[in-house]
C-alpha cells in the first residue's frame, strides 16, 4: 500500500493549479442517468473516487469516454468526460459498489426517475459517524415513490414515474438534495425544496441540469423550485474549481509561512475560511487568476471557529485548519457540528506532538512552538490530508500510512505540493 513521506520546515512558493470540485464531479456524473443523450463534463478531476463512479455508473450502462488535456489547455484543466446513458440495463446498485463511495447513493432519485424503480445498496464510503440516509428516502417518498427496506438494500419504485411534490428538510443535507433535485427534474410538475444545501456544488449541479432542460429558480437559496421535464437533452458544462483543495492548499501555505498563488481559485466559494485565516494572520489577495496566499514572518493567531453548512466554515476543512492551528500563538476552539466522529485525526496529530483536548465537540487545540515528524495513519479523506499539512510543518519526517483515502480526493499531492517547494514524495508499496 502507498505511503508518503514528508520532510518539514521548507517553505511553500510558486503556483498551485486548483482541480475540478470532486464534490461537483461526482453528482454531475450521476446526472447522466438521466438523459438518453450525451452529457459533456469539463475539467473533471482525476481521483479514485471519479473512476470508481464511472465504473458503477458502467454498471448501470452508462457509456463514459475520456479525453485528456490537449494542447492550448491550461495547466489546471482537468480531464473531458462524455457519459451516455442511452438505455439504462441495471436498476441495481449492488453493496460492492455503493459500500465504497457513499456518493454513490445518489443514483437512487436518478434511477427511479427515469425508470420508475431502482434498488441501491445502504452506502459506506468515510468512516465519520453513522450519516443516515433518512432525508433521502423522505425526499422520493415526498415525489411519490414506494420506498422499501430490505436486505440492506433501498428498494424504489414509481412505475407511473414520479410527480412534483414539496420536500421540506429537516436538515441540510448536500446528498438528500442533490437526489431530491436530481429525482424532481424528471417528474411531472413542479417540486419545491425546502431549507436545501446551499453548498456551491449544488448549485453547480442545478445550472448543469437548467443546461439540461431542466427549470429551476432559486439557485443558491435555500428554497428550491424545479419544473420537471419528461425528457433532458445533451448539454456540456464545466466542474467548478474545487473549494476545498482550495481552502487545504492555502492551509500548507499558511503552516510554512509560504508564498503562492491558488490559480482558478474562486474565493467566493470560501469566503468563510479565508475570513478565518486572514484572522489568523494570514495575507490572501484576490486577483482574477486566482487566490495568493502568503504568510511572512509572524505567527498565527488562534480562532474560533465552528463548522456549518455551506456559506459556514465547512467540515470538510475543520481537519485542516485543526493542524494548521496546533502550531499557533495560543488555543484555539474548534466545533464540529456537521458530523459526530469526525476526530480521528487528533490522536495522529498528537503522534506529531501538536496538544489537542477533546471535550464532546468541542476540539481545544494549544498551539505548540513545533510539531516533530512522526510515522501516522490516514482515517479518512480529510483527515489524510491534515496530516500532510502537519508534516510540511514538523522538524524531520512524517510517514502517512493507508494514502488511498487521499487520492480519493486530492489529485496529484504530492507533485503540486513538490513543485512549490515541500520535500514530499510517495513510497509505493
Ligand atoms: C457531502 C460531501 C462531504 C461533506 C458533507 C457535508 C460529497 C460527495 N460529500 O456529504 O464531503 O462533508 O456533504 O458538507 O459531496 N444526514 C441525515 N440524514 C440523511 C442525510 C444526512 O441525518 O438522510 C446528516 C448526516 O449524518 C450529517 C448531515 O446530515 O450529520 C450532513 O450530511 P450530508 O450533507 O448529507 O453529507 P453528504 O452529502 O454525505
Amino acid at each position: 500500500m502507498d505511503r508518503i513521506r514528508v520532510i518539514g520546515g521548507s517553505r511553500l512558493e510558486g503556483t498551485i493549479p486548483i482541480s475540478g470540485a470532486k464534490n461537483a464531479a461526482l453528482p454531475l456524473m450521476i446526472a447522466s442517468l438521466l438523459t438518453a443523450d450525451t452529457l459533456t463534463l469539463k475539467n473533471v478531476p482525476q481521483l479514485a473516487d471519479v473512476i470508481q463512479l464511472g465504473r458503477i455508473l458502467g454498471n448501470h450502462g452508462v457509456d463514459l469516454t475520456i479525453a485528456g488535456k490537449r494542447p492550448g489547455d491550461a495547466p489546471g484543466q482537468g480531464q473531458t468526460f462524455r457519459l451516455t446513458a442511452h438505455d439504462i440495463v441495471d436498476t441495481v446498485a449492488p453493496y460492492e459498489m455503493v459500500s465504497r463511495m457513499r456518493a454513490s447513493f445518489w443514483v437512487l432519485g436518478p434511477l427511479v426517475a427515469r425508470m420508475g424503480k431502482a434498488k441501491v445498496s445502504l452506502p459506506g464510503g468515510c468512516a465519520i459517524g453513522t450519516r443516515p440516509v433518512d432525508l433521502h428516502l423522505e425526499a422520493l417518498r415526498a415525489l411519490g415513490a414506494q420506498i422499501d427496506l430490505e436486505d440492506g438494500y433501498v428498494i424504489a419504485s414509481a412505475p407511473k414515474g414520479l410527480s412534483g411534490g414539496r420536500i421540506s428538510f429537516a436538515k441540510v443535507s448536500v446528498g438528500a438534495t442533490h437526489n431530491a433535485l436530481m429525482a424532481a427534474a424528471r417528474a411531472k410538475g413542479e417540486t419545491i425544496i425546502e431549507n436545501a444545501a446551499r453548498e456551491p456544488e449544488v448549485g453547480d449541479v442545478a445550472e448543469c441540469l437548467v443546461k439540461m432542460g431542466a427549470k429551476i429558480d432559486g439557485i443558491g437559496t435555500s428554497t428550491l423550485t424545479i419544473q420537471g421535464a419528461d425528457e433532458l437533452k445533451a448539454a456540456a458544462h464545466t466542474v467548478l474549481p474545487d473549494r476545498i483543495e482550495t481552502g487545504t492548499y492555502a492551509m500548507a501555505v499558511a503552516v510554512t509561512g509560504g508564498d503562492v498563488m491558488l490559480d482558478n481559485a474562486r474565493a467566493d466559494l470560501l469566503e468563510e475560511p479565508l475570513e478565518v485565516l486572514r484572522k489568523a494572520g494570514v495575507e490572501i489577495t484576490t486577483t482574477n487568476r486566482g487566490i495568493r496566499i502568503s504568510r511572512n514572518g509572524a505567527g498565527l493567531k488562534p480562532v474560533k471557529v465552528e463548522t456549518q453548512p455551506f456559506p459556514g466554515f465547512p467540515t470538510d476543512l475543520q481537519a485542516q485548519l485543526m493542524a494548521l492551528m496546533s502550531v499557533a500563538e495560543g488555543t484555539s476552539t474548534i466545533r464540529e457540528t456537521i458530523f459526530e466522529n469526525r476526530f480521528m485525526h487528533v490522536q495522529e496529530l498528537a503522534r506529531l506532538g501538536a496538544d489537542i483536548a477533546l471535550d464532546g465537540d468541542v476540539a481545544l487545540v494549544s498551539g505548540v512552538k513545533g510539531l516533530r515528524g512522526a510515522q501516522v495513519m490516514a482515517t479518512d479523506l480529510r483527515a489524510s490530508v491534515s496530516l500532510v499539512i502537519a508534516g510540511l510543518a514538523a522538524e524531520g519526517e512524517t510517514v502517512i500510512n493507508r494514502v488511498y483515502h487521499l487520492d480519493r480526493g486530492f489529485e496529484r499531492i504530492e507533485e503540486k505540493l513538490s513543485r512549490c517547494g515541500a520535500q514530499i514524495e510517495r513510497l509505493s508499496a
